[in-house]
């Protein structure tokens, strides 16, 4: 547990819940439309929209890209209505995570941020980055991403009580994943392959109802900070390494401050101090149910929201009776 912060003001747990919302509703016009560009432009048009209603001075370290290739949200975008006056916030957000599953109307697609005290979320690049997550009750470093993945399968079934055929694994389903699911198919263990949506496949670990014990593979760096903030504060381990495929993807890591291409990160270098992270389901999935728009033109929402320092965790379901 983190020291309570008087930057992260309660209050904003609740309106961080709002700005998810809104992007989430935005997005759900857009579920099975073929279109990834639009549902993402509605997205963070929202997003936005619901930040720069909010009193404190925010700064986008995780957005939709560098100045010049995203018009809204990018990277260094000052955020809120008490700029130079209110609390100084960092952000981390993807107002659509899961464009291609919502173009294609598939489950898991989210609108998520995440907000710490200034300095405090690992500003990464876009670049991909090696995941390993399993969710809480196990002791500290039980899996490592220095270990290959028949020995992590081993040390988790040892500290689980299970053989290590009985472990369930969440896996991006990916070419580049070949290797690891042919070790894991010769361990025997059960894998879940998910289209897209790699936040709420790490997330998956946290929940027993999700039966996945353990994420592993690379995706999206972004979004490993993202889904090592809601690690944070419903606990669990993650472990992450930027991985780069050329010398411009690493020029752009040095260009954010990273020293060190080859660091592992675990959840405290990601995500320090106190946080929140809040998600509203654009579509339906392990974590949330997505935007449902009623016969009457009600929305319904389902979103969740956590603060570190605290450890609560709020499930809001929302009735949104103009929001359509
Ligand atoms: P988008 O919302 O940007 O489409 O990201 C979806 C996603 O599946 C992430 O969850 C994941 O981290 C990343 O893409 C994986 O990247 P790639 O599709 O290149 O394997």
């Amino acid at each position: 547990m983190v020291t309570a912060s008087k930057a992260l003001d309660r209050v904003l747990v609740l309106e961080m819940v709002r700005v998810t919302e809104a992007a989430a509703i935005a997005a759900s016009k857009l579920i099975g439309r073929g279109d990834e560009k639009a549902a993402d432009a509605a997205a963070v048009e929202a997003m936005r929209h619901a930040f720069n209603g909010l009193e404190f001075d925010g700064t986008v370290v995780i957005g939709e890209g560098e100045r010049d290739e995203a018009p809204m949200l990018y990277i260094g975008e000052k955020v809120g209505n008490a700029i130079g006056t209110g609390p100084k916030i960092d952000i981390a957000l993807d107002p659509l995570e899961g464009t291609t599953i919502t173009a294609k109307a598939g489950p898991n697609a989210l609108a998520v941020l995440a907000i710490a005290e200034e300095g405090g979320l690992l500003n990464a690049p876009d670049v991909y980055m090696d995941k390993l997550a399993v969710g809480p009750g196990y002791p500290k470093g039980v899996v490592c991403l220095d270990r290959t993945p028949t020995e992590n399968i081993n040390a988790l079934a040892a500290a689980k009580g299970v053989q290590p055929n009985e472990i369930i694994a969440c896996v991006l389903d990916r070419p580049r994943h070949e290797k690891l699911i042919a070790e894991l198919r010769q361990i025997g263990c059960g894998i879940v392959l998910i289209p897209d949506g790699d936040v709420a496949g790490v997330i998956a670990v946290t929940n027993p109802d999700t039966t996945i014990d353990i994420y592993m593979g690379s995706g999206g760096a972004p979004e490993g900070v993202l889904a090592a903030a809601a690690l944070r504060c419903v606990g669990g381990q993650f472990q992450g390494r930027l991985l780069f495929r050329n010398e411009d993807e690493r020029a752009r890591a040095r260009k954010w401050g990273v020293t060190d291409l080859d660091r592992i990160y675990d959840l405290e270098d990601l995500v320090k101090g106190d946080a929140i992270f809040a998600a509203t389901g654009v579509t339906d999935g392990s974590l949330l149910e997505g935007v449902k728009r009623k016969k009457s033109g009600v929305m319904t929402t389902e979103s969740v929201v956590m603060r570190a320092s605290s450890g609560t965790v709020r499930w809001v379901k929302g009735e949104h009776h103009k929001g359509g």
